[in-house]
């Protein structure tokens, strides 16, 4: 298993280009499955979750090629309906090949998902949401089998939390249902709008995506499409989150801006410099930084996936702050690992109560999921001497090129391969 090796305290400097958002990719990719005709989806980043989707589109019979960050689908003819285990507890976002193939085939048998490990992340939502447009469900062997056979019929849809993958998941199906579908209480987050620019160029009827009350009508067709994916916001904010770590000047490039609010305001107010100019971000380390408190939210609140970094920072910083996580449970693993490099931390419930201290000093620690990763690679930017990050397949996740995008930047951080 690889790991990576960084030597830390150094201030990182210079230009970084932020690569197309994963969690956009991941259903606009899926989206292709709606049509039989070939689409091109461009900045598409190079990651383990996009090469799990290719396969997975490739297994069900659409045939989908990534070369570099375009990723081509083809036409196709006949989908299968089985998406296994072995695809489907690689990747919790494999969920969202029910959308598509219960809206074509009628009929979809999902193994029941994997992917990180924080908290229970049940499925119950998307269930409920299925149920409710039609389809009978049951669970055997491990697996949700669906079916339709009278196809899907559009309805009002309230959900309990505003679930990312729920809302997506509906936006799949019932884009084909018959008659009009409301989700009331949709996620808000870009990438559901990014999923329903793509729906609308498809030929769909999808209104108020970025809202709370999302009504698409059904079509009977879809077509083609070429679609550039959003940028990653969350690869963005752990960008600026390591000019604060390491005191350092870093211009991102690739960026929108106004998807990053939270996490800038929070920069701003703990005292990091920070200037947006069009889809650029350049934020610069000035003095001593201040600890703020933060507490997860749905868009656009905190988001729940830079939690980890952002403990990270705090963590550094002279005096209190609490870190409260409203999202998932379960999303601390980070805790104790960041406890290797000197952190004074003690999780209280769903919030971690941190004391600042005045360095790091580097350690060997243990990814457990992909931003608890990412909080361990700032942490190691951070350290005094040499911190060695095993598991790192959880990075290769959602970080494309991350050792050559901190290299460029000045940071000592090298790849080793280990048995
Ligand atoms: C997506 C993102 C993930 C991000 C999360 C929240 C992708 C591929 N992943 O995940 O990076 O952290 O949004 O912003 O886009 N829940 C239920 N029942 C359900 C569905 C969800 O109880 O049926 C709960 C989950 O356990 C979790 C919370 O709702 O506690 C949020 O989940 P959800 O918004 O669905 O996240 P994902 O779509 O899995």
């Amino acid at each position: 298993m690889d790991k990576i090796i960084i030597k830390g305290a150094k201030p990182l400097r210079g230009t970084v280009k932020i690569s197309g958002s994963k969690n956009s990719g991941l259903p606009i990719l899926f989206a292709a499955l709606l049509t039989d005709e070939p689409s091109i989806i461009e900045n598409v980043p190079r990651l383990a979750d996009i090469n799990t989707t290719v396969s997975f589109m490739n297994f069900i019979g659409k045939k989908t090629v990534q070369k570099g960050s375009k990723v081509f689908t083809y036409q196709s003819k006949h989908y299968g309906h089985v998406a296994p285990y072995d695809l489907v507890r690689k990747m919790r976002a494999s969920v969202l090949i029910m959308g598509p193939l219960i809206a074509r085939l009628k009929r979809v048998d999902v193994s029941l998902p994997g992917g990180c490990a924080i908290g229970a992340r049940p499925v119950d939502i998307h269930l409920d949401a299925f149920k409710k447009l039609g389809a009978q469900i049951s669970v055997e062997g491990g697996y949700v089998k669906m079916t339709a056979p009278g196809g899907l019929k559009g309805t009002d849809i309230n959900f309990r939390f505003a679930s990312v993958g729920a809302t997506e998941n509906v936006m799949l199906a019932a884009v084909l249902a018959k008659g009009t579908t409301k989700i009331i209480n949709a996620a808000k987050e870009p990438e559901i709008e990014d999923l329903a620019d793509v729906l609308n160029k498809m030929g769909a009827d999808v209104k108020g995506a970025g809202t709370k009350l999302i009504v698409i009508k059904g079509v009977e067709k879809l077509k083609g499409f070429k679609h550039s994916v959003i940028p990653d916001r969350i690869e963005a904010a752990t960008y600026l989150l390591a000019s604060a770590i390491t005191k350092g000047e870093i211009t991102l490039q690739n960026v929108c801006p106004p998807h990053l609010r939270a996490v800038i305001d929070k920069l701003k107010k703990s005292g990091l410099s920070i200037g947006e100019r069009g889809n650029e971000i350049a934020a610069k380390w000035t003095k001593e930084l201040k600890p703020i408190n933060i507490s997860t939210a749905v868009y656009p609140g905190f988001p729940t996936d830079v939690q980890a970094q952002w403990t990270a920072l705090m963590c550094l910083l002279k005096g209190k702050s609490k870190v409260c996580e409203n999202v998932f449970e379960n999303r601390f693993l980070h805790i104790a690992e960041l406890q290797r490099f000197g952190a004074n931390t003690a999780i209280d419930g769903k919030c971690v109560n941190i004391d600042g201290v005045k360095e790091f000093s580097g350690a060997p620690v243990m990814v457990s999921d992909l931003r608890a990763g990412a909080a361990l690679v700032l942490a190691g930017l951070a350290a005094k001497g040499k911190t060695v990050i095993s598991r790192i397949y959880h990075l290769d996740r959602g970080y494309e090129m991350l050792e050559k995008k901190f290299k460029k930047l000045g940071a000592d951080i090298r790849r080793v391969k280990s048995a």
